[in-house]
């Protein structure tokens, strides 16, 4: 019988409460599956840090980086908490983007999908949706701006002066082109490079990977779209983009524009993979301000349950029946208070509800 180690990082604000949701969700895939899941809890963020005195601990590291995936919370605490920490301690310098370097997670998949059922949770009109959203952001998550040598200081003319540097080798680009490329060829077989390159340099040289390896995959259309008019483009007509490739910074700014188009960032879990161990998050933050309340929206969290069941242990059909069960509670018309005013027809439910109802789906279905 098949078992995995699971590490769980719940993080802070929301992320213990969503994360009970999850764990119930995967403990319900144990049982409809036979496969056993083991799962460890690590600390991490910034109550982390209030605790041990660091967002990103050893013991955590030593848990991640023996366990076959991890189910990470978000982190974070309120400006005023934050501020309580030192600059390089805190959860986004201090834990999640060293835990990204400690496991070479360099691929971030954020899937943009709404059942067509669902299309009243968009700000987008009717006629645009149509059928639904459905496309994936493959955001390259270790290179560029982010992780590019920094200066802060004084220049020779006396002023302030910031530099902060963007750099990609051919190596860094090419493992995440390779994997937008499988993700293209399981779907629609397009693929779109958004890049800047009548400015950056930098995007010259994508486009130039792009084209030599667009020879392995000639089945895969590519398609090259700049970022700014990509902007434009989501909220004119999304359904024109399927597979979605770019470098850090875009990424992260246009999976959050990807959340808008959703009506909400809840309503987007993410896969972070590398070649050690892959994690699984919410895309969104951790509502400090509403943490505690039983009334946050767990579909992100228990979302990433069904994108490791995938991505991690191959477990696709459990996991496609997780994503069935999370729309469905939706379709059926209870959503969580984040989501409630968009929708004139639905039931408000707390978060345990939320998990509830998604389990007596996959049971139902089992
Ligand atoms: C994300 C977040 C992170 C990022 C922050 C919290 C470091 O915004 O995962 O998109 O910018 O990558
Ligand atoms: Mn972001």
């Amino acid at each position: 019988m098949k078992k995995y180690k699971v590490a769980i990082l719940s993080g802070d604000g929301i992320g213990p409460e969503i994360m009970k949701e999850a764990i119930k969700v995967l403990k319900t895939i144990e049982m409809i599956s036979g496969v056993t899941f083991e799962l460890e809890e690590a600390d991490f963020g910034a109550n982390a840090y209030f605790k041990l005195g660091h967002s990103f601990p050893e013991k955590t590291k030593y848990i991640c980086i023996n366990s076959d995936a991890i189910l990470k919370g978000p982190v974070g605490l309120s400006y005023e908490e934050t501020k309580k920490i030192p600059i390089e301690h805190q959860p986004e310098r201090g834990a999640i983007l060293p835990l990204r370097n400690f496991l070479n997670t360099y691929a971030n998949i954020r899937p943009v999908y709404l059942s067509k059922y669902l299309s009243e949770f968009s700000p987008l009109k009717n006629e645009i949706i149509q059928d639904g959203i459905d496309f994936i952001i493959v955001r390259e998550l270790l290179g560029g701006l982010y992780f590019g040598e920094k200066t802060l200081g004084i220049n020779e003319n006396g002023k302030r002066y910031v530099k902060e540097t963007l750099e990609y080798d051919e190596d860094q680009i090419k493992q995440i082109l390779i994997v937008a490329f499988k993700i293209a060829m399981k779907r629609k077989k397009v693929l779109h490079h958004i890049h800047k390159s009548n400015v950056l340099k930098s995007s010259v040289l994508w486009n130039e990977i792009i084209e030599e390896l667009a020879e392995q995959y000639p089945e895969v259309e590519i398609k090259y779209q700049l970022v700014d008019s990509t902007a434009t483009f989501l909220c004119l007509n999304p359904s024109m983009f399927d597979v979605m490739v770019m470098e850090n910074m875009f990424g992260d700014i246009l999976s959050d524009q990807g959340g808008g188009i959703l009506g909400s960032l809840g309503l987007m879990p993410s896969a972070c993979l590398g070649d050690k161990v892959s994690y699984y998050e919410p895309s969104h933050g951790s509502a400090p301000d509403i943490a505690g309340q039983n009334i946050a929206n767990p579909y992100s969290m228990i979302g990433s349950v069904a994108m490791m069941l995938e991505y991690s242990f191959g477990m696709v059909k459990e996991s496609r029946s997780i994503w069935d069960a999370i729309q469905k509670v939706l379709i059926d018309g209870f959503c969580t208070q984040d989501l409630f005013n968009l929708n004139e027809n639905t039931t408000l439910v707390s978060t345990d509800v939320f998990g509830d109802k998604v389990v007596s789906i996959l049971l139902d279905n089992k």
